[in-house]
């Protein structure tokens, strides 16, 4: 069993740290670290330590040296390289949540930190996890579509969660909150290319896209500037903080009303009607008259050493919230909806008055071992299993994400954003070469 302390003791950590409650002979939870006194103490309570393992920060933390085996780092994306490399030079392994850095520059700083004191850091790519993707992943290790020659993945944000996320939500500034839609959005998904593509380099990379919709030019005509303050369709408008977050008060509550969480009390509809007729409030706001600058639609293009292509495309605001992937490979091809939980496999097929074979893989279908529960299509959990497998000197399983497994996708999305800014194609080895300067 490892022992585990949490460092920032948001929803995310919570979730991981939820491995403790279901496999206690696993993991158990022995210590916090977060400023906030009532996630401090709400963590306490809920896994039974004492005062003396609470403290404010991370750095806090590793100043005693080592109190635990490991470190469950769930702190927001600004903050991941400044609170780890402390704990990695106090001895911590860490498990690390996504985006792990927010520039190619921190990427090194905390590449350099791994290598120098030889912990182990584990990033949070869940959907590595999902056995979805585990399938799939497999069915490409067995050479069963060749040699892959293109991907094309997409990712549909919904009209509320973009909306709660990225234009009134904690990532909708990227000069506030550090990371762009693409980063904290997509790095899934662009790690799941690299993770396709198995370590083959990838050299170039363009990007289009931008902020069109959500600005002051669409708002519907006579909107106010607060839903419930001065907006005469709160009633009707579909971004309508009213109908959006106080008609569905459980649907992102740990963004809207993160501190529900920690405190019951706070979970009633007339403190929600209040918060939201507060101007202060983040989710007070029209969502067309936001401070938000984050692309709400964002097209990528890579290039591999093998001369495979993979894009990817994110956009805001879709009815249906849906991951799409599509493998093309030198001998088949492997296409799915993660949403469905379903993919299909396609081989040539010659025989007369046929085209091709299609095999249905429906994860739904395959059983408790396999089928798909929890957050992230059962990738969550799953991914803690392994890091305690990992730390305790397992072999690493075939979704284990080590920091060196994440570079190259993280790195993707630092070049595409700098691609889109500087509307230009990026060689990514000169802009690597060039961001450690
Ligand atoms: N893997 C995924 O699929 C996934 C999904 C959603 C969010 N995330 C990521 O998870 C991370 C956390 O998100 P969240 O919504 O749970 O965040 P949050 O803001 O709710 O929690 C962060 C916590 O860190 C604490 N903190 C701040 N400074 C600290 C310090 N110096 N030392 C210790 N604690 C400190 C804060 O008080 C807060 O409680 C983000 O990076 C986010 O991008 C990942």
């Amino acid at each position: 069993m490892l022992t585990a302390i949490i460092v920032g003791a948001g929803h995310r950590a919570l979730a991981y740290a939820h491995l403790a409650e279901v496999q206690p002979e696993k993991l158990k939870i022995v210590g916090i670290a977060d400023p906030l006194p009532e996630r401090r103490k709400y963590t306490r309570e809920r896994f039974g330590f004492g005062e003396d393992m609470c403290f404010e920060t991370a750095q806090e933390l590793a100043a005693k040296g080592k109190l635990a085996d490991v470190i469950i780092n769930g702190t927001m994306d600004d903050q991941h390289v400044d609170t780890t490399i402390p704990l990695l030079e106090a001895g911590y392994d860490v498990l690390l949540e996504k985006p792990f850095a927010i520039h190619a520059r921190e990427l090194a700083a905390l590449d350099e930190a791994v290598k120098r004191t030889g912990r182990k850091v584990m990033i949070c790519h869940v959907l590595r996890y999902a056995p979805f993707y585990v399938e799939i992943k497999k069915r490409l290790l067995a050479g069963e579509i060749g040699k892959i020659m293109d991907i094309q993945t997409a990712e549909h944000v919904s009209y509320h969660h973009f909306t709660m996320g990225y234009v009134r939500g904690k990532w909708n500034n990227q000069k506030e909150c550090g990371a762009s839609s693409l980063l904290a959005k997509c790095c899934h998904d662009i790690d799941l290319i690299t993770w396709f593509m198995s370590g083959i380099q990838p050299e170039e990379v363009d990007s289009m896209g931008g902020l069109k919709y959500f600005t002051p030019e669409n708002a519907p005509e006579g909107a106010g500037e607060y839903c419930l303050l001065d907006c005469p369709l709160v009633d009707k408008c579909d971004y309508s903080a009213r109908r959006m977050h106080l008609d569905h008060p459980t649907r992102w509550t740990a963004y809207v009303w993160p501190q529900q969480a920690y405190c019951k009390e706070l979970d009633s509809d007339e403190v929600r009607e209040k918060a939201l007729k507060d101007p202060s409030h983040p989710y007070a706001k029209c969502v067309f008259k936001c401070n938000n600058d984050q692309p709400d639609r964002q097209g990528v293009v890579i290039s591999f050493a093998n001369g495979a292509v993979a894009t990817h495309n994110m956009v805001g605001n879709t009815a249906r919230p849906m991951r799409k992937v599509h493998i093309i490979g030198t001998e088949g091809e492997i296409e799915g909806c993660f949403d469905d939980n379903k993919f299909v496999v396609r081989h040539r097929d010659l025989r007369p008055g046929c085209e091709y074979t299609e095999e249905v893989v429906d994860i739904g279908n395959m059983g408790d071992t396999t089928g798909a529960k929890g957050g992230h299509g059962g990738g969550d959990l799953r991914l803690v299993m392994d890091f305690v497998e990992f730390v305790e000197g397992g072999k690493p399983s075939i979704s284990c994400t080590q920091l060196t497994d994440s570079i190259n996708g993280h790195m993707i999305v630092f070049a595409a954003d700098y691609a889109l800014q500087q509307k230009r194609r990026i060689d990514l080895a000169e802009y690597f070469e060039a961001s450690k300067k």
